[in-house]
């Protein structure tokens, strides 16, 4: 009986990858091919490493720099954490030390003019307030990054909640 079940049990799982063989090919199917501009091919003399022939091996773009001019960028919507303006290289941020912290500690900030960290980095995930820095914000670059200039590589059709809004009473007002 018992072997029976098994039994059943691996058919199935055998006839699983069978199943999702359709689908997958369906999805690569329809992904367009990429362009081959001849700079890719002459990125690298060798062959891509799988020996697979057509493959081109694409060079990567150098890595830009961060952005660092110290101007704080407008955010997305308020509760966005706010991108990081200035040079991180080299700051350490580990348990022993988080160099950030000695410009935007609150008993730091009045040195260093950096903003303080806000309320919401003191509280614990019950919405307590604590005497410093809650663990869950101790690792600053978890939510705050840098910014490169660069342009990206999907196209993103965001717009911010004002323009919405404006678009909203744009179109009451000539539905009027
Ligand atoms: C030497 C002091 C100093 C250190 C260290 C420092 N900052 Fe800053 N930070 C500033 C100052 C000053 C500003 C205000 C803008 C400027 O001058 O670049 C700022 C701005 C920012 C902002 C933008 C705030 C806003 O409202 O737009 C973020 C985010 C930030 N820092 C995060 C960090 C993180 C994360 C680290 C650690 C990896 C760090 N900072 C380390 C001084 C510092
Ligand atoms: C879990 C995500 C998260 C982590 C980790 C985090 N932050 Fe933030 N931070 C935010 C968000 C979200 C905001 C904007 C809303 C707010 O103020 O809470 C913010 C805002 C800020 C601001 C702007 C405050 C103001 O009043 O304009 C500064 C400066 C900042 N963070 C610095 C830091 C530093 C330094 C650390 C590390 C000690 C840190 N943050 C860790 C999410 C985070």
């Amino acid at each position: 009986m018992k072997n029976l079940r098994t039994a059943l049990i691996l058919s199935l799982l055998a006839a699983l990858p069978v199943l999702g063989v359709p689908v997958a090919q369906k999805a690569f199917a329809t992904d367009p091919t990429p362009a081959v501009t001849a700079r890719d091919v002459t990125a690298s003399g060798r062959p891509a490493f799988t020996g697979a022939e057509g493959l081109t091996v694409q060079e990567a773009p150098p890595i830009p720099k961060d952005a660092t001019d110290d101007r704080r960028r407008q955010r997305n919507y308020p509760e966005q954490p706010p991108v990081i303006p200035h040079q991180i290289v080299g700051y350490q941020l580990d348990l022993r030390a988080n160099k950030c912290l000695t410009c935007h500690a609150r008993e730091f900030t009045g040195d260093s003019q950096a903003p303080m960290i806000s309320v919401t980095h003191f509280q614990d995930r019950d919405g307590q307030v604590l005497g410093a820095v809650s663990a869950r914000r101790y690792f600053c670059l978890q939510c705050h990054v840098p910014q490169t200039d660069v342009q990206p590589r999907v196209p993103n059709s965001f717009r911010d909640v004002d323009s919405v809004i404006r678009e909203k009473d744009a179109a009451a007002k000539g539905g009027e």
